[in-house]
């Protein structure tokens, strides 16, 4: 067997782990439900969310990941073998793959709207047109098809090239790049003539939209877009060399995760509340408002506007790649150690298994949309089911496995390195406390609210 690849230095893990956190769920996702559950009031919660509830479950996964050196399946094996943990592996082998699959859809259309703003199609003429444009295209067969699979290649080429030559080199590169990205295109937005509106909606907190759902929707956001609780940190954190200090690389993610988030935010709404259009216009903002805003604003000056629609789509689909790189790795790894595939056969097999998956989701905007599983189209199913369900009850079981069935201090002396890390030996108390009751706890109840709610 071939020895197995560790990422190179702290910051390659952050790199690494901030690229499968960054992705569609800060740009596409995050800013509709902060508009959805009334701005700058969410995101504290969403705040508190993060440090208190995702960040016990972050360390949980890296504490089982690091310490067993081994991807999920692997890893309860060794630490629980022959117990009726092992299903919580096999989940979270099977989960991520339904996340890729719908996830590539998205990605698909990035990667079209990237060729569409490149195609200067966002024009003032088109700005009629420009809302219908997504409708148009996502409804249809064969360009999101192909759209999809273009981005499935592409996760699957760097994750064929393995955690430090593709993986590890493409973080490196994509984070700094999306950061400078995203403040351009943040300027930009706040620059617009009227925006003002749109960053008093960010900062000025109305604590009256602040329902039980709307904690439901920040933890579900906040799990997701960490990659929380289907073994993705778990893989990732399998990589981290035993001297690395894993405290501060979950710290370091989780930052830079909410840090783009919140840029993201200032990228978008701005530009929303310039053009006049209501803030909570659901997952369409990014692909439909955002081209008829780059349209419109068009004739303000022409060049830029087409140059952030450019530079708006590629940093999508950038951070999209980084994110499902992350999560293909968790079936590869998976079946190159517990399977003895070859890492090229791995994902070849799970690039057929999510096209296959990912096409049914794309067409359940078009052909397959009067097919329904619970009420819902395939896709939503998909999302549902894996936000709503698969990830808290795998963060649930992540946190209940480090806190209750692992030995206290085995999780320790993973946390501090032997005891030799003394900032994590000092905070070890208040994080395995997070970690051992009040993130089950919270959850459990947030997830209820959330089913009955
Ligand atoms: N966190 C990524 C995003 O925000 C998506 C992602 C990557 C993910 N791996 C995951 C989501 C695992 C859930 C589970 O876009």
């Amino acid at each position: 067997m071939t020895k197995r690849e560790n990422f190179g230095s702290r910051a390659t893990v952050i790199m690494a782990m901030a690229g499968s956190a960054i992705g569609l769920g800060n740009i596409w996702r995050f800013p509709f439900i902060v508009g959805e559950y009334g701005g700058a009031a969410f995101i504290l919660v969403y705040i508190v969310c993060c440090f208190f509830l995702s960040m016990p479950i972050l360390l949980s996964e890296s504490i089982i990941g690091r310490r067993t050196h081994q991807g999920t399946f692997g890893a309860m094996n060794t630490l629980a073998p022959g117990s009726a943990w092992k299903w919580l592996g096999l989940l979270t082998i099977f989960s991520p793959l339904i996340i890729l699959s719908y996830y590539s859809v998205v990605g698909g259309w990035s990667f079209a709207f990237l060729c569409k703003a490149l195609a200067l199609e966002f024009k003032p003429e088109n700005a009629g047109a420009v809302t219908a444009m997504f409708g148009d295209f996502s409804s249809s067969t064969w360009g999101p098809l192909g759209c999809m699979a273009i981005f499935l290649v592409l996760t699957a080429l760097i994750v064929y090239l393995g955690v430090n030559k593709g993986i590890e080199k493409f973080s490196k590169i994509s984070i700094p790049v999306l950061f400078v990205l995203i403040v351009i295109i943040a300027i930009y937005s706040i620059t617009l003539p009227g925006s003002g509106e749109g960053v008093r909606y960010l900062v000025k907190p109305d604590f009256s939209k602040l329902t039980p759902r709307a904690y439901a929707a920040a933890l579900g956001q906040s799990f997701f877009s960490l990659s929380l609780g289907v073994g993705t940190m778990l893989t990732y954190s399998s990589y981290v060399r035993k001297d690395e200090n894993i405290l501060a690389s979950a710290a370091g993610t989780a930052f830079f995760d909410l840090l783009f988030a919140i840029l993201a935010g200032f990228a978008v709404m701005p530009a929303v509340f310039a053009a006049g259009i209501a803030p909570s216009s659901g997952p369409g903002l990014v692909f439909e408002t955002l081209p008829f805003i780059f349209s419109k604003m068009g004739s303000g000056g022409q060049i830029i506007s087409a140059s952030v629609s450019i530079l708006f789509f590629l940093t999508i689909l950038v951070a999209a790649l980084s994110s499902s790189i992350s999560m293909m790795e968790v079936g590869v790894a998976y079946l190159v150690e517990e399977k003895g595939l070859y890492r090229r056969k791995a994902t070849a097999l799970l690039f057929c298994v999510t096209f296959v998956i990912g096409a049914l989701c794309s067409l359940s905007f078009g052909s397959l949309s009067g097919v329904k599983l619970l009420g819902q189209t395939i896709f939503n199913f998909c999302d549902r089911l894996c936000s709503n369900f698969l990830m808290t009850v795998g963060a649930l079981l992540f946190s209940l496995f480090v806190g209750w069935r692992m030995d206290k201090a085995a999780v320790k002396d993973e946390l501090t390195n032997g005891g030799t890390l003394k900032g994590s030996a000092r905070l070890f108390p208040v994080i395995y406390f997070l970690v051992k009751y009040v993130a089950p706890v919270t959850i459990a109840v947030i997830f209820i609210i959330g089913i009955i709610g």
